[in-house]
């Protein structure tokens, strides 16, 4: 019998600022789920964070996109909202653009990445959380994870994924998709995910069997909303072992902390900081972007786990670095490449200040 595993999560409301999560809004959200769970609506469900972001991860029998599921999780966002503004916490219900639920949290502001899997014999998966950043940020780990054999060499001497993976990739602007091969078509698909603000990865299928790989969220919530209301701050779901690359392959990318943009007022360049999950509080000039990650056995439905995959020395150095870059992109200021061009920013007073100054403009001969 098919499962699904469905990641839907938002900020509605951060502690202090945006750096962090109150645990009352995540003891309510297990309360939320627990009565879910009793009713028969979910299998199983874990209640976590990642700097301001609610994550309810949940498994059921529902299918992908699911009515039932999805407004479960738009409850339980709306009740946490209420309670946040009961608190006074910074920019309550933040990421509920609309006030109606209508079928899917599609394009209403939360963040989605489900799979719909076959279970099989043994089936551990790893949850992928970032905060302060956007879901291009994905790409680069899942080019690595899945099409490059430095990191994973099950690619070069296991013959189950010896044939590659296909990468679905969206266009996040023109709301197109395409689907490459990999490795026939990596040097196209360079072109295309490294350039993250506008392409991202939104799906890793195994190339031999059609199973999904992973899946991430690809929601822009700036576009949707069509004015600033914060960076996506993107979920990512990928199955390990087996035909699928390990644990230890999966993880292996978030060792170099690559350059996401994100960080403060979403409008700069910051290293992708890997923690446990009681360090995922951004508070550095609201960053740097952290992720976190969290490991489950899935069995009958069941969540098995998390462990905290990042909580382990063998990310210090990693994290050491990302605090480097830090150190040495914050001396640039407001200068470009650490704030973003300005078409991609979050926040501008450029309008204003042209308006200001256009009269003063003068022809140069
Ligand atoms: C970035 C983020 C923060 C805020 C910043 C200003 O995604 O959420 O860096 O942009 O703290 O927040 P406001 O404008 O709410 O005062
Ligand atoms: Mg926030
Ligand atoms: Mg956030």
């Amino acid at each position: 019998m098919d499962i699904t595993l469905s990641v839907i999560k938002a900020d509605i409301g951060g502690y202090v600022g945006h750096s962090s999560s109150h645990p009352a809004i995540l003891e309510q959200a297990e309360k939320g789920l627990e009565q879910a769970q009793k009713k028969g609506v979910l299998i199983d469900y874990h209640v976590t964070r990642c700097g301001d972001d609610l994550q309810l991860i949940m498994t059921h029998r529902e299918g992908e996109d699911n009515e039932k599921i999805h407004g479960l999780a738009w409850d339980i966002f709306i009740k946490g909202t209420e309670l946040a503004k009961k608190l006074g916490l910074y920019g309550a219900g933040q990421d509920l653009l609309s006030d109606a639920f209508s079928c899917n949290v599609k394009g209403m502001g939360p963040g989605v990445a489900e799979m719909q899997i076959t279970e099989r014999k043994s089936e551990p998966v790893i949850v992928f959380m970032a905060d302060k950043t956007a879901s291009g940020a994905w790409n680069l780990p899942l080019y690595k994870m899945f099409a490059d054999p430095f990191n994973t060499v099950g690619l070069v001497i296991a013959s189950n994924m010896h044939s590659g993976f296909i990468f679905e990739i969206h266009d996040v602007k023109e709301h197109k998709s395409i689907k490459l091969n990999s490795p026939e078509e990596i040097y196209d698909m360079l072109v295309l995910i490294g350039a993250p603000g506008r392409y991202c990865i939104k799906a890793v299928y195994h190339k031999d069997s059609g199973e999904i790989a992973a899946v991430s969220s690809t929601q822009k919530l700036s576009m949707t909303a069509g004015r600033y209301v914060g960076k996506d701050d993107p979920v990512c779901v990928v199955r390990t072992q087996g035909h699928f690359p390990a644990v230890g392959e999966v993880l292996e990318p978030f060792a170099f902390p690559h350059i996401v943009e994100g960080w403060m007022r979403g409008s700069h360049n910051g290293p992708l900081m890997p923690v446990a999950v009681r360090e995922s509080n951004p508070s550095r000039f609201d960053g740097p972007p952290r992720v976190i990650a969290a490991g489950f056995q899935i069995t009958g439905g069941k969540l098995i786990g998390p462990r905290d995959l990042f909580d382990d020395p063998s990310f210090d150095e990693a994290r050491h670095q990302a605090n480097l870059v830090a150190d040495y992109l914050r001396r640039m200021g407001p200068f470009e490449p650490h704030r973003l061009p300005l078409d991609e920013m979050e926040y501008t007073t450029m309008p204003e200040v042209m308006a200001k100054l256009a009269s003063r403009f003068e022809e140069i001969p």
